[in-house]
């Protein structure tokens, strides 16, 4: 493993002193996987976020070429890097929020089940660690198929006795992200004054646009309803054929990490009102976890929006999703019990 020097970045010129300057207020923030084509644009992005104030970046490669690049942004955010499963725990001590996009993307014709077998052993062990190094910090999982990568975590916390349901968020982000960008197109509008919520899980069918609540208020015909809902629950699967073998949304997806991120950053310094949809460990249906609205505060979800009325393609799209839900979320507790 290549040793890094005290600013983490690999590099030899430190011949004399810096100045140590103070500790700038803000969060520490690990990204495991921070040497993907999530993580590196996810790095960069986070790197700009002026609520960190140190980053973490670790990866099993090539974490310190990254890290020494990101260090020479002029924010203010300290970066720090971290190479190889012998430095897993020190990537995280002391973290108050750790984003996860480790392990394989899809290819074409795979879903985000058939990542299963290399994720779920990805996430196992990432989750052991964060449990012994920063119990405390919230978790943003990232790594497919996050319907079962977020029970794998619950598991794991649970067995290590640090299990807080309000800490660990499964990221689906990028689906209202396209959903707003999407439902924009077909209204005319700017995306930025669209909001739609989107409910279920992150794959497929489980991911279920609620188009009878978008914002602003806006009535869709039948045509529209089933092309949006499709185009939203296979956007990735677009991305995935674009890319030709290439990997699975990166771009996108580190935008609508960062998103996500900085809401739970937000809400972790106090601020009121932030609401976001994630996959978490929920009571809004009768599965034990469920993407839907919930309130971010200083720890983490602190409390679940009702999933408001639906429309009756909704309610029957609702229970199509919690069918193929419930079998993923046992999968991913089967794993870890197994
Ligand atoms: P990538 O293959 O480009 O990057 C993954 C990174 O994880 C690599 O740098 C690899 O070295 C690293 N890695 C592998 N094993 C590791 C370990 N044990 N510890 C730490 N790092 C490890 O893949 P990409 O495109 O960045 O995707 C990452 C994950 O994110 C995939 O599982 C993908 O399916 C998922 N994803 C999730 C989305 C979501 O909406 N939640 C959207 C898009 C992708």
């Amino acid at each position: 493993n290549l040793k890094m020097n005290e600013h983490g970045d690999g590099s030899s010129l430190t011949s004399f002193h810096c100045r140590a300057k103070g500790a700038s207020p803000g969060f520490k923030v690990a990204i495991l996987g921070a040497a993907g084509g999530i993580g590196q644009p996810l790095s960069m992005l986070m790197k700009i976020n002026p609520l960190v104030s140190v980053l973490h970046l670790y990866d099993v490669v090539n974490t310190p070429g990254v890290t020494s690049d990101i260090s020479h942004m002029d924010t203010a955010a300290v970066v720090r890097g971290f190479l190889g499963q012998n430095q897993l725990e020190d990537a995280l001590t002391g973290m108050d929020l750790v984003i996860i996009p480790a392990g394989v993307p899809r290819k074409p014709g795979m879903t985000r089940d058939d990542l299963f077998n290399i994720n779920a052993g990805i996430v196992k062990t990432l989750c052991e660690a964060i449990a012994k190094r920063c119990p405390k910090a919230i978790v943003n999982v990232i790594s497919n198929p996050v319907n079962s990568t977020v029970p794998i975590a619950a598991e794991v916390f649970k067995r290590a006795g640090t299990y807080d349901p309000k800490r660990l968020l499964g990221v689906t982000m990028l689906d209202v992200v396209r959903a707003n960008t999407f439902v924009a197109e077909v209204l005319g509008l700017d995306p930025r004054d669209v909001d739609v919520p989107v409910v279920g899980g992150h794959a497929g069918i489980t991911i279920l646009p609620l188009l009878s609540q978008v914002k602003p208020h806006s009535s869709f015909t039948t045509k529209e309803i089933e092309y949006l809902t499709d185009r939203i629950q296979n956007g990735g699967t677009e991305v995935v054929e674009a890319k030709a073998g290439a990997g699975s949304a990166t771009l996108s997806m580190a935008y609508a990490a960062v998103k996500f991120a900085d809401a739970c950053l937000r809400a972790l310094k106090g601020e009121a009102d932030v609401i976001q949809c994630a996959y978490v460990d929920s009571q809004v249906t009768e599965l034990p976890f469920f993407a839907s609205k919930v309130r971010l505060g200083r720890d983490g979800v602190v409390e679940f929006l009702p999933l408001g009325p639906l429309s009756d393609y909704e309610r029957a799209s609702l229970e199509k999703a919690k069918k193929e839900l419930a079998t993923s979320v046992e999968k991913g507790v089967a794993f870890i019990r197994k």
